[in-house]
Parts: C-alpha cells; structure tokens; sequence
C-alpha cells in the first residue's frame, strides 16, 4: 500500500519554510570568538609579501603586524596564533634560535603585549621554522629524531615565549612527553598562568604544503611519519589525548580539521576540556583555488567548512579565514 501524502504525520520541511524557522532550529553556530587567526611575521621593516599558494595571507615585518592585529583586534578576532619565518642563516641543525630570548618570537610577543593588550598571543612550539634540515627535532647523524632532547630544547623555547608575555604556548612538534614537561618548566619558573594549547592528535598531512612554502621550512630529507600521526589512525588519536591532558594540556588540538571531524567528534566524547581544530593551509589553498578559477561560490564555501568544524565538536578553529569571518560577520544583516 503507498503513504498518500496526507498521511505523512512528520514533515520535517516545515522548519525549513523561512530564513527565521531555519534560524529558530539552527543546532551550530559559528561566531567571530571561535576564531584562532595564524598569523606570519618576518624580520625587516615595511614588508607585506603575499605568500604565493595561500592568496590572502602574508609575512608581515612587525611594524605592518601590528597594524594588522589591531585591525584584526577590532573585527572582534580574540586570538592570534603566530609563527615567525627565519632567515636562512639564522637557522642551524639544533635549532638554537629558537630559545633566543632576544629573537623574533619574544620581540614580536612583546611589541604585540604593548600595541594591543588585549588579543590572545599563541605562540608555537616547534623547531621545523629553525632548523636547516626542517625538521621539527633535533636529529642524530642517521637522521633519526631525537625525541628526550628536542623537548630540553622546547622547553627553553616555551619558556622564551612564556618571559615574553605569551598568553598559551602551543607545542606543534609531536614529541613524546612535552607538554607535561613544557608545564613542569612553566610552573617551576613562575608562569603558571601561561596555559598550553596541544596539537594532540596532529597528523603526518600533505595539507600542511602551503605552510611550508610559507616558512620555508620543508624538510630536507624523508617525512614527518616517524613523530606526526598516522593518518589511517582514530583510536591513536584518543591516546595521544588523554596523554596531554594527564600532562596538563588546558586545550587539546586535532589537525588538519576537514578530513579528520570524525576524530574532533570522537574527542568530544571523551573530553570536556576545549577542544580545538586546526583548518590548515591545503584546506585554505583549495578553497582560494577553486574560487579564483570561478569553481565555487567562496564566502558559502568557507561558512560551510568553518561551521562543519564546529559541528563535529570543536569550539575553536585556527583558521586563514578568520579575518574574512570577521568581516562577513560585520557587514551580514
Ligand atoms: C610545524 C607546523 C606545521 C603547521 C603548523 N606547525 C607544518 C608541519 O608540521 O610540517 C602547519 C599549519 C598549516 O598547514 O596551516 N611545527
């Protein structure tokens, strides 16, 4: 026998009549203070150079920086996550540049402490920007990362960023037992309001290709496989989590985020600490891609995929979009 349309008792599409019922129902919403804006800064002075596979973004020198998170700042954006770009011959196979409590991170948090005091300095954790070889640990003479000694050297370097007046320290790297030494170190030398933003689960990605054009910081040889996660892999990704959070993570990380909800989704479950996503620059570079050939319709693109996120169960995303939010945001009625 077939169901007459009048003996339908559900019609779910009676919410979906107008822009206000839609509105009404709505489960997700993405707001402006979801939003982590990464940001590059360069050495030097009035510089603004576009990087070449992520249109819309830029290495700023400091100065230019500035103006920019003070924009940035007054879109209502809470939060920057900042990576610096080293010049070449500052970089070496130990990475000794970046626990240089004089070098460009602790310079950059600084002047950012004193231009706009109020957004949210994160700062990251790693020595792929620092090193020769790209790698995010120091290595021995086969090439193998060494893991108890590259977390001394991360030590220094949250350490650095924490006497600068960072606000979270984001170790990005993957060793092994960093974050509860990053917290023994931060909390013995006085910094415990200082929290710790943890890539948790950080996979072994190709989307991270755009970034690396950005800082220059590929790896010279082989891949990541041996620290960053196996991409095939969930249940690792509720380990790595509940070993951040024993060593003290105040905010755990999945990264990249569009590929892996089904992991944000899981954390959820299983934390109720924040959780944040990292929508990564090959997401970015997708999106402007396909948009510049006329593809896709950008600003639905980029709501979609932010709110997605959210969906799964993050509450913040780090994300290159961040400032393009923020404007649509401000001018949507
Ligand atoms: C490295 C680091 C990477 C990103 C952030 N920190 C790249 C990598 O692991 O090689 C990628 C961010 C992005 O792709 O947007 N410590």
């Amino acid at each position: 026998m077939s169901i007459k349309p009048s003996h339908i008792t559900q019609r779910p599409r009676r919410l979906r009549r107008t822009a206000t019922l839609r509105r009404m129902v709505r489960e997700t919403t993405l707001s402006v203070d979801d939003l982590i804006y990464p940001m590059f800064v360069m050495e030097g002075a009035e510089q603004k150079v576009e990087i070449t596979s992520m249109p819309g973004c830029y290495r700023y020198s400091l100065d230019l920086l500035l103006k920019e998170i003070a924009e940035v700042s007054s879109l209502g954006i809470n939060a920057i996550a900042l990576f610096p770009v080293i010049p070449e011959y500052k970089k070496d196979d130990t990475g000794t540049e970046s626990y240089n409590p004089k070098g460009l991170v602790p310079q950059t948090i600084e002047a950012i402490k004193q231009a706009v005091p109020e957004i949210v300095v994160i700062t990251d954790v790693a020595l792929d920007p620092f090193t020769t070889h790209g790698h995010d640990g120091l290595i021995d003479e086969n090439g193998t990362i060494l893991n108890d000694q590259t977390v001394e050297v991360l030590v220094k370097m949250a350490l650095a960023q924490a006497a600068a007046g960072a606000d979270f320290v984001a170790p990005s790297d993957m060793m092994d037992g960093r974050v509860g030494a990053i917290r023994q170190a931060l909390d013995a030398e006085g910094y415990s309001n200082v929290g710790i933003l943890a890539y948790s689960a950080k996979y072994a990605s190709a989307y991270y290709g755009p970034f690396r054009d950005a800082l220059d910081s590929a790896p010279k040889f082989g891949d990541k496989k041996t620290y960053q996660m196996d991409i095939a892999n969930a249940r690792e990704a509720l380990k790595e989590v509940q070993l951040d959070i024993a060593e003290g993570a105040d905010i755990v990380m999945v990264k990249p985020a569009l590929a892996y909800l089904d992991i944000i989704q899981q954390i959820r479950r299983t934390t109720q600490l924040p959780i944040a996503a990292y929508n990564v620059s090959g997401e970015y570079a997708m999106i402007k891609a396909a948009a510049q050939m006329g593809w896709i319709d950008e600003k639905q693109m980029i709501l979609e995929s932010l709110t997605s996120i959210k969906r799964a169960g993050a509450d913040l995303i780090l994300t290159y979009f961040a400032k393009e939010v923020a404007l649509i945001k401000k001018y949507e009625v």
